[in-house]
């Protein structure tokens, strides 16, 4: 029983010893596993019981209980130590006179400036925000559009095909048509949204760019109304001493069509500059009839303006490529 009794003394003392030089957590909980674990040195010791008389193994039984209790509790004690220790040194590290780090603020891009500003000056006049996918069929980018498969219109507007036949959207037109075959006139929406063309990079062209398109069907909508509504929208975007100019043009799904100019004073020589800002013109009675209403008792006026056009102007970017580089010397100026 003694060789036990000494066994188990001596085996206490040296774990006492090794926590005690245990200088970090780790350390601790590898003196667990070596004296006390499942194949640990006090696991081992017992085996000595078979050599103790059988009326003492009780005692020796609660002895090597007491020694494990002990180890166990001068573990914890010293785990706590330790972390406390950790913290305490983490408090010192922490200098608290040193300045914070700025978080830098983000801001809106220009074209969702301007893009939320437009909504914002159309929906004063009536109009809702519709949506419609980037990714279109060929029957409402273009079909529907009232312009068929052999339409020079589409040379001009060559885009992105997807291998399933479906391309990225030339214009903001199509969502006229999905608004209409979902609903009835009335109907006056402003769809805003990024386009896609085939087009050589330069400073006015890229083979990305926005959009947003106005569509208004009623009974008695005319000309006259759509000309107002170009008015007001660029007197409350480029202020009150912009003047507006509409030129015939032609698109497939309007008739007639028109080409909106805005004109600025030019800074070098104070002439007036004309700068084109849109497409528009009376909705074709053909696109009223693709969706299934009645063209003789409604008409309508349809609307594309390029949004980094009026970006462009608004903030005298000289590149549109500069929209589209994320270069944050260049954002963090809005
Ligand atoms: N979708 C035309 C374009 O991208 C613009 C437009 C829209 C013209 C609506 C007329 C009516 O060029």
């Amino acid at each position: 029983m003694s060789d036990l009794t000494t066994t188990l003394t001596d085996l206490c003392q040296e774990a006492l010893a090794a926590l005690e030089s245990a200088n970090d957590p780790e350390a601790a909980e590898d003196v667990r596993v070596r004296f006390i674990g499942r194949k640990g040195s006090l696991t081992a010791a017992m085996k000595q019981m078979g050599s103790v008389a059988p009326e003492d193994r009780p005692r020796g039984g609660q002895f090597a209980n007491q020694i494990k209790q002990q180890i166990t509790q001068a573990i914890e004690a010293r785990l706590e130590e330790l972390s406390r220790a950790a913290s305490q040194a983490e408090a010192h590290a922490f200098d608290v006179t040193l300045p914070g780090r700025r978080r830098p603020l983000g801001r809106k891009h220009p074209l969702s400036r301007i893009t939320e500003e437009c909504i914002e000056v159309f929906r004063r006049m009536g109009f809702v925000v519709a949506d419609g996918p980037d990714i279109e069929d060929e029957y409402h980018n273009f079909d529907a559009l009232n312009t068929p498969n052999d339409h020079p219109s589409r040379d001009i507007q060559d885009t992105f095909y997807l291998p399933d036949g479906k391309l990225l959207r030339t214009q903001t037109s199509p969502v006229q048509i999905r608004v209409m075959e979902r609903q009835q006139p009335p109907v006056r929406i402003v769809a805003p949204g990024r386009c896609f063309r085939r087009d050589t990079p330069d400073a006015t062209h890229g083979m990305n760019f926005h959009q947003i398109e106005g569509l208004y069907v009623d009974e008695g909508v005319s000309l006259a109304d759509l000309k107002g509504v170009l008015m007001t929208f660029a007197r409350e975007v480029f202020g009150d001493n912009v003047r507006i100019r509409l030129r015939p043009h032609f698109f497939p799904f309007t008739e007639p069509s028109i080409e909106c100019d805005v004109s600025f004073r030019k800074q070098a020589d104070g002439s007036d500059q004309w700068l084109e800002i849109a497409g528009a013109g009376m909705v074709d009675p053909h696109v009223l009839e693709a969706v299934g209403y009645d063209s003789e008792r409604y008409t309508g006026y349809a609307f594309g303006m390029g949004i980094d056009r009026i970006a462009m102007i608004r903030y005298q970017i000289t590149d549109i490529r500069l929209l589209y580089e994320n270069d944050l010397r260049f954002l963090s100026q809005f």
